[in-house]
């Protein structure tokens, strides 16, 4: 299968890869990047697991292909820790709080 290449900047740095078409986001992601911070928990856009920023507006990882994030600024939950690497008070409160990444998937 044919890839594309793909630039996109990821918790500040600047990304770039050869992915396939259908290569969803949370497998790049997880997969080729190591950043297992979102979860693949449904599969199916209902749990909110897999849940990222993408140029300030929070998407379904699982529902969106590598693709579609290129030329995109996407944060993870790694991206969120302080400049010293220490958690920030999201995460401090989530992590206190057992919430499992960002709380859309808290309800399920
Ligand atoms: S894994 Fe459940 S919404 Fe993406």
């Amino acid at each position: 299968m044919t890839k594309s290449q793909i630039e996109l900047t990821i918790n500040g740095k600047k990304v770039e890869a050869l992915v396939e078409p259908r290569t969803l986001l949370i497998h790049f992601l997880r997969e080729q990047l190591n950043l297992t911070g979102a979860h693949i928990g449904c599969d199916t856009g209902h749990c909110g697991a897999c849940t990222v920023e993408m140029d300030d507006m929070s998407v379904k990882s699982c529902m969106t292909f590598a693709v579609q994030a290129n030329g995109a600024n996407i944060t993870t939950i790694e991206g969120m820790a302080n400049p010293d690497g220490t958690l920030s008070a999201l995460q401090e409160g989530f992590r206190m709080m057992h919430g499992l990444q960002c709380g859309y998937c808290t309800p399920g």
